[in-house]
């Protein structure tokens, strides 16, 4: 059984997905079983940070991945950041390439609740919540 919005990766050809509508079934790529990216939240066992930091001006949220820059080299690089609205209804997703910064920014009502996550192409995915 999946569900919604869980993200799985082929260990094969790389293709990533994400579950829009939650089935039974097993997902397969390349005639095997994806393997489901469960989000982590704490990166005390890496060098690099993942978990994504939220801060808030005005009606402006930022989320930059890391409370130190993380890498973004063609070889491991931030591949999207995005925050989810509390209830689930509203996602914002920004997708990234190496060079850029792993920094988003959206307008939000100030009072709106929302969860960051963001994928690294090394390490795997990540959330603000813990
Ligand atoms: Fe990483």
């Amino acid at each position: 059984m999946t569900e919604k919005m869980a993200i799985y990766k082929c260990n094969v050809c790389g293709n990533i997905v994400e579950v829009i509508n939650p089935g039974v079934g097993e997902l397969v790529c390349c005639n095997v079983p994806m393997e489901l990216l469960s989000e982590k939240s704490s990166d005390e066992e890496f060098q690099e940070k993942h978990v994504p930091v939220i801060s808030t001006e005005n009606d402006t949220k930022t989320i930059r991945v890391g409370s130190i820059p993380h890498p973004m080299e063609k070889e491991h690089y931030i591949m999207f950041i995005e925050a989810i609205s509390k209830d689930g209804k509203y996602i914002t997703r920004k997708y990234l390439n190496p060079h850029e910064e792993a920094k988003m920014e959206f307008k939000i009502n100030p009072q709106d609740e929302f969860t960051a996550r963001e994928l690294c192409n090394i390490h795997g995915f990540w959330s603000s919540e813990k």
